[in-house]
């Protein structure tokens, strides 16, 4: 790969890609490929927190390989790996964990949700929570320090987990003396930082109110045509900032196109049957072709299989001289290490 800085991202193999993944995640980590040295992985073992059926796991990291291959990435130009397929990340967590300060963690926003929603409901605040969820932001710590990513392109969600890994970083880095991990900074797209779904609240798969990427161009009506609008006679003018439509189809249409529906809201005297099929009609046209291929890709999980274990290959070397690193500081040396130099 060419000598330029790493951009990395990770994406959590826990349901069907939707258009809030591509728009505040997938488009702008694949656009900064062109600038940058760009690694992204399957968070498999950050979705083991949630998924726990074997088969929908594997299924689910070959939809997301295929999704990145068919939204253009190109497997010898980047590193398009699975996360558990790089033990090291396992080796760095525990080094982190160890200076990590448990109060860090306490404060993690998805660990503070649960424990408040447990309180709220009168039970023990960790109640269902487990350890996995509580540790998440130093395992996902190791997926950006292994390599020395530079930065991190994520939705604004995540911008919390990227400052608890600068911490962590500082905090080794301080103890020993020396630069041992670079200082990722996070790149978080403020223009498309949350994309609203069906309903208008934050696209997510825990709301079902997602449109799927790569649905069936029937399914992807329908979905289209379950987006919440208000109920004000066809007549009246409205204001389209307020309109679930037009906040997602903004994203997909022509400057031209932004301006004319904005127009057509503001004038008053269309119903929302009729710009729901404006909004299908963008969006399929982003994402038609690409489903073909999409499809292609996913039927032949041979080739998937090798795309992963290549970018394995890749992504440990990088992070071998990271561990390297790590290690010494620590004072822990692997046999081969000693082998190698003595
Ligand atoms: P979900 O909320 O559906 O569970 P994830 O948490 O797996 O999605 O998110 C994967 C990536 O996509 C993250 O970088 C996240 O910030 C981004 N992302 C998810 N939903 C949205 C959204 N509605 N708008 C913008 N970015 C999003
Ligand atoms: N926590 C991220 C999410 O839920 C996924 C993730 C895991 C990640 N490790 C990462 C993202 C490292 C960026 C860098 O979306």
């Amino acid at each position: 790969m060419q000598d330029r800085k790493i951009s990395l991202t990770g994406i959590k193999p826990s349901g069907t890609p939707h258009v809030g993944n591509f728009l505040g995640m997938i488009a702008p980590a694949l656009e900064l490929a062109k600038t940058y040295n760009a690694y992204y992985f399957i968070a498999d073992y950050h979705a083991l927190t949630t998924v726990r059926d074997g088969n929908e796991m594997r299924r689910l990291s070959y939809d997301l390989t295929a999704t990145f291959l068919a939204l253009g990435m190109n497997p010898d130009e980047v590193v398009f790996f699975r996360q558990s397929d790089i033990p090291e990340i396992f080796e760095l967590t525990w080094i982190l964990s160890c200076f990590t300060s448990k109060g860090l963690l306490n404060r993690a926003h998805a660990y503070k949700d649960s424990t408040a929603k447990n309180e709220a409901a009168g039970n023990d605040p960790d109640f269902g929570v487990n350890a996995g969820l509580f540790n998440y932001p130093v395992l996902m710590a190791a997926d950006i320090l292994l390599y020395g990513s530079h930065v991190v392109p994520v939705g604004q969600d995540q911008k919390q987990h990227i400052e608890i890994t600068r911490d962590i970083a500082s905090a080794v880095n301080h103890a020993y003396g020396e630069e041992i991990f670079v200082i990722p900074e996070g790149v978080i797209q403020e223009t498309v930082a949350t994309i609203p779904g069906l309903d208008g609240r934050k696209m997510s798969k825990s709301y079902d109110n997602v449109i799927p990427i790569f649905a069936p161009s029937k399914q992807l009506r329908q979905r289209v045509m379950q987006v919440v609008t208000d109920s004000r006679p066809m007549e009246e003018p409205k204001n389209p900032d307020e309109d679930n439509v037009y906040n997602i189809f903004k994203y997909f249409a022509t400057p031209e196109q932004t301006q004319a529906m904005r127009e057509k809201y503001l004038r008053g005297g269309f119903g929302y049957g009729e710009v729901k099929q404006e909004l299908f009609e963008v969006i399929e046209a982003r994402f038609g072709e690409a489903r073909e291929k999409y499809n292609k890709y996913l039927a032949d999980t041979k080739y998937l299989e090798a795309i992963l274990m290549e970018g394995a290959k890749k992504a440990r070397y990088q992070g071998s001289k990271v561990m390297k690193k790590a290690r010494r500081a620590v004072g822990v040396r692997f046999k081969r290490e000693v082998l190698v130099e003595s």
